[in-house]
């Protein structure tokens, strides 16, 4: 197995252009969109469609009567919607379909929808990706880091890393042994994200709480899968 890391979202546009037939992405927005999604899968929630933009997600939403409307932009609920960005806001609606838009990560989900398969990735469920990734052996592994508007995330690459650390025996290429690298420089994911730019914009905000919540190492035994643009936790064959 190959495994790459797409660390920058510059990278994220060319995606589309990309042939990605043999690929399985997994992608990560660690803070907070992708920890998001897992929590809300984990506890029941039926489905995840994450879209581009608010015009999208409404238009969406207005067609199917169990759905409700979640995500941010510069991190806060977006007007009309019943959910902001926080992983905790996605416990208490099981058996619903939330549609949803965040400025990264939704994103970086669609952009992977030629490939072959793709994963929802976060802190949250770094053993149930690799185990699952083990179990369904692709050629080519694709992690790819939403980042935050135009720049690089830490706290993506360092979970993008811990996971390519989890394949010692595959091919890596040289973001692959960046990513792990910084992975290898914090040990503990909390202060991994405590450090990033987005850890210490929530902490401002009074989300610390958040940033702990998406710290927290295989918290879930789970793994969203995306097929044609909805997410449903991954039944393992
Ligand atoms: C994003 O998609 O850019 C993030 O999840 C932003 C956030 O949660 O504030």
């Amino acid at each position: 197995m190959i495994v790459d890391v797409v660390m920058h979202p510059a990278e994220i546009a060319l995606l589309k252009g990309r042939l990605l037939p043999d690929v399985l992405c997994v992608v990560f927005d660690v803070l907070r969109a992708t920890s998001s999604i897992l929590t809300g899968l984990a506890h029941g929630v039926a489905e995840v469609v994450p879209v581009e933009t608010i015009e999208e997600a409404r238009a969406i939403a207005a067609a199917r009567k169990d759905a409700v409307l979640g995500g941010e932009r510069n991190g806060d609920r977006i007007e009309g919607f019943a959910l902001g960005n926080s992983p905790m806001e996605y416990c208490a609606i099981p058996g619903r379909v939330v549609v949803t838009t965040t400025t990264n990560g939704t994103v970086a989900l669609r952009a992977c929808s030629g490939a072959n398969a793709v994963w929802v990735g976060a802190v949250l469920n770094l053993g149930a990706l690799a185990r699952e990734i083990r179990r369904t052996a692709p050629e080519r592994l694709l992690l790819v880091c939403a980042g935050t508007f135009e720049t690089m995330a830490l706290e993506d690459v360092w979970a993008a890393g811990a996971l390519v650390d989890a394949f010692t025996d595959a091919q890596w290429t040289d973001s692959a042994r960046c990513a792990w690298t910084v992975a290898k420089q914090w040990p503990v994911s909390g202060e991994a994200l405590r450090l990033s730019r987005n850890g210490r914009a929530l902490i401002n905000a009074g989300r610390e709480k958040d940033v702990d919540w998406c710290a927290s190492l295989n918290k879930f035994d789970v793994v969203g899968e995306m097929v044609d643009g909805i997410i449903r936790t991954r039944r393992s064959a």
